[in-house]
């Protein structure tokens, strides 16, 4: 067959985005394909029956003719039976992944795709095709079992995304009456303290949900900051007011200097930044001792600097604490370990959906936090 004396596979990749074929075609040329680049699905369908590639990948999204439509096409063309075809989508659920097989398509990558991905995909769909009838078998009974597990995953995840959004309102509500009881003056003292716990553990439940539901946002590339001029002094008093509880049970102080009037972010979004790093700070802090956010202005940036005196990140962590789930076991007991590793992971994602930057430094007794954003009007 023809793929077994070609030296140079051939790999169709159809995207109507430029950006992404330009980046594909890098990717599969430094492995030494040969690749054949279509905008459209009619243009696909043209380049399908020109060149007769081993592969293709296949966008979903696109005007006119979407990827379903153009693979369905494909497989009722000569030669078109029996090509892998690789659907790259930016819809990772359980619908777009039934619908692509439904498509026939092979198998399915969500986007972003890291370049290694990308090369292993394809290789493991030109393999595919020169499998003899018996293992062709064996392959079949293995990818109706994949394609179930992939279906069970991604139903998970959607019923994840459902829970922690139908959670948002009443642990919202919990706290909104928690408000009203301490403001209550006839609430007795021997009450308030446990009122004001109420809304401290509440308002980090609340952290955990929002920080999952940006994260799951992100994934989907749907995290956009809604830019406004903030007042860096005001959200800062905001965010030291809601995490006063927890730092006055430790007297632990909160100080800032504040050298930056104003910066352009989304409030809600930085708010939820600062107060990620400052519930870290508490956490890490020892008892009786400062925690400080410095804000600087550099040209057309804006910095926030977030410091402890705590243990500090060392430097081999200092790169993986901000990824999803990666917490640092503490040998010192008092350091709470009630978190669960997204405070960080949400932070970088909304810094760079900003177009910044974060980072740690160390301050030795402890950590800085600093994120840096452009300022631009
Ligand atoms: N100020 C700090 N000092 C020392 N270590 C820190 C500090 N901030 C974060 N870390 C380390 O980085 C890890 C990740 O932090 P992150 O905020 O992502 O998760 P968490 O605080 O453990 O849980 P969550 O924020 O989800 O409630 C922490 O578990 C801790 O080990
Ligand atoms: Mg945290």
């Amino acid at each position: 067959m023809a793929e077994e004396s070609a030296p140079r596979p051939t790999i169709l990749v159809v995207d109507d985005n430029e950006q992404n074929r330009a980046l594909a075609k890098a990717t599969l040329e430094s492995e030494d394909y040969s690749v054949v680049l279509a905008s459209s699905g009619a243009d696909a369908l043209a380049a399908f029956e020109g060149a007769l590639p081993d592969c293709v990948l296949l966008d979903v999204r696109m005007p006119g003719m979407n990827g379903f439509e153009v693979c369905a096409k494909i497989r009722t063309l000569p030669q078109g039976a029996d090509t892998p075809i690789v659907f790259l989508t930016a819809l990772r659920d359980v619908d777009t992944f039934d619908a692509a097989l439904r498509s026939g398509g092979d198998d399915f990558l969500t986007k972003p795709v890291r370049p290694t991905e990308l090369i292993l995909r394809v290789q493991a769909a030109l393999r595919l095709r020169r499998l003899n009838a018996s293992n062709r078998e064996y392959y079949e009974l293995a990818r109706r079992q994949r394609d179930d597990l992939i279906r069970l995953q991604l139903q998970k995840e959607r019923l994840i995304a459902f829970v922690v959004h139908d959670l948002k309102n009443p642990v919202g509500n919990v706290d909104l009456h928690a408000q009203v009881l301490l403001r209550d003056k006839e609430l007795p003292d021997r009450l308030r303290g446990s009122v004001a716990s109420i809304r401290d553990e509440v308002r980090s439940l609340m952290r955990l949900i929002t920080n999952l539901l940006d994260i799951s946002k992100s994934e989907e590339g749907k995290l956009t900051p809604a830019r406004a001029s903030v007042d860096l002094a005001a959200l800062i008093a905001e965010c030291f007011e809601a995490l006063g509880v927890a730092a006055k049970s430790r007297n632990i102080t909160f100080e800032t200097t504040s050298g930056v009037v104003r910066a352009v972010a989304d409030p809600d979004l930085l708010r939820r930044v600062l107060e990620n790093l400052l519930d870290n700070a508490l956490r890490h802090a020892p008892d009786d001792s400062v925690v400080r956010v410095h804000g600087v202005a550099r040209d057309r940036e804006v910095e926030l600097r977030v410091s402890d005196e705590g243990r500090g990140v060392s430097p081999e962590m200092r790169e993986r604490i901000f990824d999803p789930f990666v917490q640092v076991e503490s040998k010192d007991r008092s350091v709470s370990r009630s978190g669960r590793g997204l405070g960080l992971a949400f932070c970088r994602l909304a810094v760079e959906a900003h177009g910044g930057r974060i980072w740690v430094e160390d301050a030795s007794p402890g950590a800085v936090f600093c994120v840096r954003l452009p300022n631009d009007e």
